[in-house]
């Protein structure tokens, strides 16, 4: 299998949002965005699961057996200071947290490493706008 085809199929990982009534996780490949826009990714390959606004609401977080994080306090909640280094693990999938890397919470290294065709630049550009985007959504 070339290395491509399996990170496609790594791809097919996101979790798209549901009508209340279907409380059925389907899995479809992960949309392309641009690595430029955190937001974009964002609104693609997270607000399903992590809410538009990231409060942990997404249309398919009620079908997951472990509700995503509130992501706009995650400063609120370490003292006022965005936990930058341990966001941006999070998002690739390098922390030892039990939901990671599970259907739960995606490890979205292996995912952008497909989509930006394994150049670890973009990668780390993907998940460092990422992280951006969610500290700019932080409450005080
Ligand atoms: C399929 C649903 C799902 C998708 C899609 C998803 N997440 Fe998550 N996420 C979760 C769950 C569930 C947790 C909670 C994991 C835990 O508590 O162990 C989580 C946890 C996290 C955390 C850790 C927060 C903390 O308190 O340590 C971060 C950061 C995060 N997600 C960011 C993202 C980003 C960025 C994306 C999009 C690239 C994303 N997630 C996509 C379900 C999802």
């Amino acid at each position: 299998m070339s290395q491509s085809k399996k990170f496609a199929i790594l791809a097919l990982m996101v979790i798209v949002g549901l009508g209340a009534a279907a409380q059925k996780i389907k899995k479809v490949p992960a949309p392309y965005t641009s690595p430029a826009s955190g937001k974009d990714m964002y609104v693609n390959h997270c607000a399903a699961c992590h809410g538009a606004e990231a409060k942990g609401d997404g249309p398919a977080a009620t079908a997951l057996k472990t509700s995503p994080t509130d992501l706009t306090t995650l400063a609120k909640k370490n003292g006022g200071k965005f936990p930058a280094n341990h966001v941006y693990s999070s998002i690739v999938g390098d922390l030892n947290v039990p939901a990671h890397g599970t259907p739960d919470m995606p490890m979205w290294g292996n995912v952008y490493s497909g989509m930006s065709k394994g150049r670890h630049a973009e990668v780390q550009q993907r998940v460092s706008n990422l992280t951006s985007y969610i500290e700019s959504l932080q409450v005080q």
